[in-house]
């Protein structure tokens, strides 16, 4: 790979302002000065410095976003505005794309990378990652609506049936509920409330795996994170940890607006 182009793919740098440094001598590969951009190096055998300090090699991005409400989980699209497009200009590189999806109007937690391996392993349905919905209920939750989701609802669509995996839900406010979710249909904790006789006001995912929906990242922000943390949503979790959490955190987030 190129110098310039390592540059470009590892930092915050253009290529531009990449080869800008690489000629201004601010780079050294092995211990050895050197001023071509172009320049090939193995990114991950190099010792590549930058005034001194190492400029570490990441194989695959990670970002963990708070998807605001309104926005589409997509990669790109004529009309609307898309989780891609929050990104800033240096962050949205080729191939991040988000893993999985969160419907327009549910805010949350959402993981965009270009590590495919790890989407596949989060979304397959053997190691299916359990995802958590914090919703906000028209009507109280019930321990019913506990006991149908625990058994695997089934939604009716018209003539087609759709059958739930079991799924464990739990109260943390009386119309407030934390479901887990190890499965990704369509519209899913939408149409189970609604099935069990309930409607979902608002919706927000908390937590993938273990990795949590950052108390302090504002609706719209979202931070970079490695490899190990992002991995960390292929472990499990336990829904009475999640509500811990959730009541600890996000109890009043619609009452503050969406944080
Ligand atoms: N279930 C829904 O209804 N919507 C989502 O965005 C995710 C799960």
């Amino acid at each position: 790979m190129r110098l310039d182009r390592f540059f470009s793919e590892q930092t915050a740098y253009s290529r531009k302002e990449a080869a800008e440094l690489i000629r201004g001598g601010a780079v050294s590969v092995n211990g050895a000065a050197v001023r071509k951009p172009d320049t090939a190096v193995n990114p991950e055998a190099d010792e590549i410095l930058l005034r001194g300090k190492p400029v570490l090699y990441r194989k695959n991005r990670y970002i963990l976003l708070h998807k605001p409400e309104g926005v589409i989980t997509a990669s790109r699209d004529r009309t609307q505005k898309t989780v891609l497009d929050l990104l800033r200009p240096e962050d949205r590189l080729p191939g991040m794309v988000p893993a999985g999806r969160l419907d327009k109007d549910t805010a949350g937690l959402l993981l965009i990378t270009d590590d495919g391996q790890l989407t596949h392993k989060m979304l397959s349905p053997k190691s299916h990652a359990p995802k958590y919905y914090l919703a906000a209920l028209r009507d109280p939750f019930t321990e019913e609506t506990a006991g149908m989701f625990r058994a695997g609802i089934l939604l009716r669509e018209g003539a087609s049936e759709e059958l739930c995996l079991p799924a464990e839900s739990a109260a943390v406010a009386p119309k407030l509920a934390v479901i887990e979710l190890h499965e990704g249909k369509y519209h899913q904790v939408r149409r189970m409330f609604a099935a069990a006789g309930n409607h979902v006001e608002k919706l927000l995912r908390v937590q993938i795996g273990a990795v949590r929906l950052p108390p302090d990242l504002p609706a719209g922000s979202y931070v970079n994170i490695f490899n190990k943390d992002a991995e960390s949503v292929l472990k499990k979790s336990h829904i009475s940890d999640v509500c811990a959490f959730v009541m600890q955190n996000y109890s009043s987030y619609w009452i503050n607006g969406g944080k």
